[in-house]
């Protein structure tokens, strides 16, 4: 069994993501240092698999703990970078805390990487870096375009130091630009566990719908789209863990054509906001208490992904439906409740 880092494992994808390697045959090791997330998460993904990942509390900042655990495990073959900060508006407030945790983990991984000779390395990216896009849908060519937040500028630097590494060392790398990922593992095991108010749509979505908000606030309904309000590219969640899979399959293959590569990871469709929430109604029967307010300052109108590149080099496509996505999602955010 190939061994697997995956940094940031008890995360919302990374947790899904482990599921989905497990179950393809990889041994997981998982380092996280429960920032963002709840040593319970462990307890999900073993009910699902039946397997244990290995754990390890760690904080990626600290570079000798970074050292030290690339000595304890030396039989490992690729890594998936997850562990980051995530959240645009603290981005803002906290930039250096951003800049801190994104980049210097990444450094410190990427060092290890060369030093031990580990060369297949997916990372986290998001479509955040391409703004507001010029034509649509988004091809991996479209330009990067200025970011506006910390967070968003962590993501292209980061793709950034990614590209000149692999252009000195042996390692591979592959990017997955994330589009916006929603749902839960049908289980109901593992799922989204936002800290505080969400500010993702879906999880503000099944938070009202449960009782915890009074009312969800559709930011803008005066956009220029069929509907009044943004578009996005709304993936399921269990879609983008396969898409990891298929993407360390690649590079532990030597099937890819670069050093570095770039994939779009979403559906190709785009949704308007009122479409998802429709659509959440629909399928789980709940009314949801909403209203238009004005528009949240930085949201782009809309953005959703070609995935011609996906389906065609990487052999990978979306499978699930939004709606499968959202019951997912509604079916977690009862259990955690107890609804
Ligand atoms: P998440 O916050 O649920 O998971 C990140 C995990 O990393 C958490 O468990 C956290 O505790 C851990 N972590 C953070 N800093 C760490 C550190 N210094 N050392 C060890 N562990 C650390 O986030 P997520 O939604 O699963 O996102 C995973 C990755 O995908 C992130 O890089 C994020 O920027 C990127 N991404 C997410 C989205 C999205 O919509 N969720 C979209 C595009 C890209
Ligand atoms: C946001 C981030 C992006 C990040 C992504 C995933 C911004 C500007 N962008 O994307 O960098 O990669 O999250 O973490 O923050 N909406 C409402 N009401 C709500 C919440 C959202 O109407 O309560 C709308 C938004 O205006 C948007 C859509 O729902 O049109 C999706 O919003 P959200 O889930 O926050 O994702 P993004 O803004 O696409």
């Amino acid at each position: 069994m190939k061994k697997i880092l995956v940094t940031g494992g008890l995360g919302y994808i990374g947790s899904h993501t482990v599921v989905a390697l497990q179950e393809a045959g990889f041994e997981v090791v998982i380092v996280d240092n429960l920032s963002n997330s709840s040593i319970n998460v462990l307890e999900g993904i073993t009910n699902i698999t039946s397997t244990s990942p290995i754990f390890e509390r760690l904080d990626l900042r600290v570079k000798q703990d970074v050292v030290d655990f690339f000595k304890r495990h030396t039989d490992i073959e690729g890594i998936i970078h997850f562990a980051a900060s995530k959240a645009v508006g603290e981005s803002v407030e906290k930039p250096l805390l951003y800049y801190e945790n994104n980049l210097n983990t990444l450094i410190y991984l990427l060092q290890e990487c060369m030093a031990h000779s580990i060369h297949n390395f997916i990372f986290s990216s998001s479509c955040t870096v391409y703004g507001e896009p010029d034509k649509l849908p988004i091809t991996e060519n479209a330009a990067v375009k200025e970011a506006i937040s910390p967070y968003g500028n962590t993501k292209q630097i980061s793709e950034e130091i990614i590209l000149d590494t692999c252009q000195v060392s042996e390692i591979k790398s592959i990017a997955l630009r994330y589009f916006n990922p929603i749902g839960a593992h049908h289980s109901a095991e593992i799922g989204e566990l936002p800290v505080g108010v969400p500010q993702n749509l879906v999880p503000f979505i099944t938070q009202t719908a449960a009782g915890l908000r009074d009312t969800l606030s559709i930011f803008g309904n005066d956009y220029p789209t069929p509907d009044g309000s943004c578009i996005r590219d709304y993936i399921h969640v269990m879609d983008l863990a396969h898409a990891h899979v298929v993407a360390l399959q690649r590079l532990l293959s030597v099937k890819n054509t670069a050093n570095y590569e770039i994939f779009n990871v979403g559906t190709g469709r785009g949704s308007s906001v009122l479409e998802v929430v429709n659509a959440f109604e629909k399928v789980t029967g709940e009314k949801l208490n909403y209203k238009i307010v004005d528009r949240r300052p930085g949201d782009v109108v809309s953005v959703y992904a070609d995935t011609t590149k996906a389906n065609t080099t990487l052999g990978w496509k979306a499978e699930r439906s939004m709606e499968e996505a959202l019951a997912s999602a509604w079916k977690w955010e009862q259990k955690i409740r107890n609804l």
